[in-house]
């Protein structure tokens, strides 16, 4: 079936058709332990790898490239070798800024005909669920560019520059984006060669820069980013509730 009032076809994603992206190449400073977060231990399991396992376990994903930094590397590789994971994972040198680790995995990538489309995935976001990828996977076609994001609940102020006091912004039309950020490969490849290391916080920023259409697609707030040590209690608390309900 196709879609003619947009660019893209409204076809559900082959299978085996996505790359997966992980950038793993920081280092965790505000997590603040001794060895990056993602080596962190959450309900048994590497923080890392409940990701890599995820999305790797699904029919769409042919490909997982993991960047890392060079002296985690060893601890990658033995910690993947200890795990159950069985999908394909390779890993690539990262860089300095996250967006240096994604164009590393890019790269990679190179012209490999099989894929189409890259789902880009904070390594330290754990808790993405199985309905959040079915429903990001299913809308990127219509575009070439879907992200998950949740709406902001919060009142949003900003603070006056220069002065005292703060202004309230109208939070409507607010969302917080989450990952995955899933492109066509052609289009992220095209925005990463724009890119000339202008700052940004996400991938989809500099698609937007392209003066691409990049569709929001509802995420739950439960697809949390481990930063701070807080963050892995409230992990192991989500994944404990989840386990019961299917123990139910
Ligand atoms: N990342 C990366 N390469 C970098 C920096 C970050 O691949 N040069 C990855 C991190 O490993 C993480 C994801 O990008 O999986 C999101 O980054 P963040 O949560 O900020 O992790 P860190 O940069 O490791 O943490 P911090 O900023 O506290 O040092
Ligand atoms: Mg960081």
């Amino acid at each position: 079936m196709t879609d003619n009032s947009g660019e893209g076809f409204m076809e559900a994603l082959q299978d085996d058709s996505v790359a997966v992206v992980l950038p793993a190449a920081g280092s965790g400073q505000r997590f603040g332990a001794e060895t990056n977060k993602l080596f962190a231990n959450l309900a048994g399991v590497p923080l890392w790898l409940h990701a890599a396992a995820r999305l790797g376990s699904r029919r769409e994903v042919e490909r997982v490239v993991i960047s890392v930094s060079p002296s985690d590397l060893g601890c990658f590789q033995d910690q993947l070798r200890q795990s159950a994971v069985n999908c394909n994972v390779e890993f690539v040198i990262g860089g300095r800024e996250r967006s240096d680790s994604v164009l590393a995995a890019l790269k990679t990538l190179g012209s490999d005909s099989a894929i189409q489309w890259v789902a880009v995935h904070d390594a330290a976001r754990p808790l993405v669920s199985d309905d959040e990828l079915s429903n990001v996977f299913g809308e990127v076609p219509r575009t070439g560019a879907a992200i998950l994001s949740t709406p902001i609940s919060g009142t949003v102020k900003r603070a006056l520059a220069g002065r005292q006091g703060c202004e309230t912004i109208d939070r409507r039309h607010l969302w917080v984006a989450l990952t995955p950020q899933v492109f066509s490969l052609g289009l992220l490849k095209q925005a990463y060669g724009k890119h000339n290391g202008r700052p940004a916080t996400d991938d989809a920023q500099l698609v937007e820069r392209l003066g691409h259409q990049v569709t929001l697609v509802q995420g739950s707030a439960e697809n949390l980013k481990i930063t701070f040590p807080e963050d892995l209690l409230l992990a192991e608390a989500i994944l404990a509730r989840k386990s019961k309900n299917v123990a139910n």
